[in-house]
């Protein structure tokens, strides 16, 4: 698995730091307020494990699982796989956490999704982020690490479902991406 990787670019170390910074912004943010930690599976798990376990006030987790199709399209709809009952959205202050904002797309039509169902407020949490693949106009409430236009892996990342359990987030070589056929986004 590591023979796929063709450099590291944050390590355990450097993870736990950024969101040791990120869980304080956050803590800051809504203490004395309830909040609701949303994490969009499967690729925000690592993270939103570790991050939750950094954050000393009181909150409710819930996750969320979404596939978002026609990207390139005008559309982008959105597959809801899964989703929180109205009970655990409706008044709530929602932080919706996410691996990786991408094109975008994905995060802006959660956040769309969970107003629409009644959400007091829904702000946004990302490990990395990539602006430069942006195809839409979104930013992130609170993002850990910036990104260049690379494909990465591990630390929750997958590709074509795997590299999920690295330890690490590393640029896959072109190689392993260029063999397979599919674009497992
Ligand atoms: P978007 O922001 O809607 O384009 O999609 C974000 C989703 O695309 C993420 O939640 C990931 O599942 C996937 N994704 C985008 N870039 C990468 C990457 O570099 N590695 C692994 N998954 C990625
Ligand atoms: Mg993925």
């Amino acid at each position: 698995m590591h023979e796929d990787v063709e450099r590291i670019l944050f390590n355990e170390e450097q993870i736990l730091a950024g969101i040791d910074r990120v869980a304080e912004e956050v803590t800051r943010t809504y203490r004395g307020r309830d909040f609701t930690v949303v994490s969009v599976l499967k690729g925000s798990c690592v993270f939103a494990s570790d991050l939750i376990r950094r954050i000393p006030i009181p909150l409710e987790l819930a996750f969320v699982s979404a596939s978002s199709y026609g990207a390139g399209t005008e559309s982008g709809d959105l597959a809801l796989n899964f989703f929180p009952a109205e009970s655990e959205i409706s008044g709530r202050n929602l932080l919706l956490v996410d691996d990786i904002l991408d094109t975008g797309r994905t995060l802006a039509r959660l956040v769309d999704e969970l107003r629409r169902r009644g959400a007091a407020e829904v702000r946004t949490c990302v490990f990395l982020d990539k602006p430069a693949r942006r195809a839409v106009d979104f930013r992130a409430d609170f993002r850990v690490f910036e990104v260049a236009d690379l494909f990465v892996v591990g630390y929750g990342l997958d590709f074509a479902g795997r590299y999920r359990n690295l330890p690490f987030v590393g640029a896959l070589k072109k190689e392993c991406y260029e063999r397979s056929a599919s674009t497992a986004r």
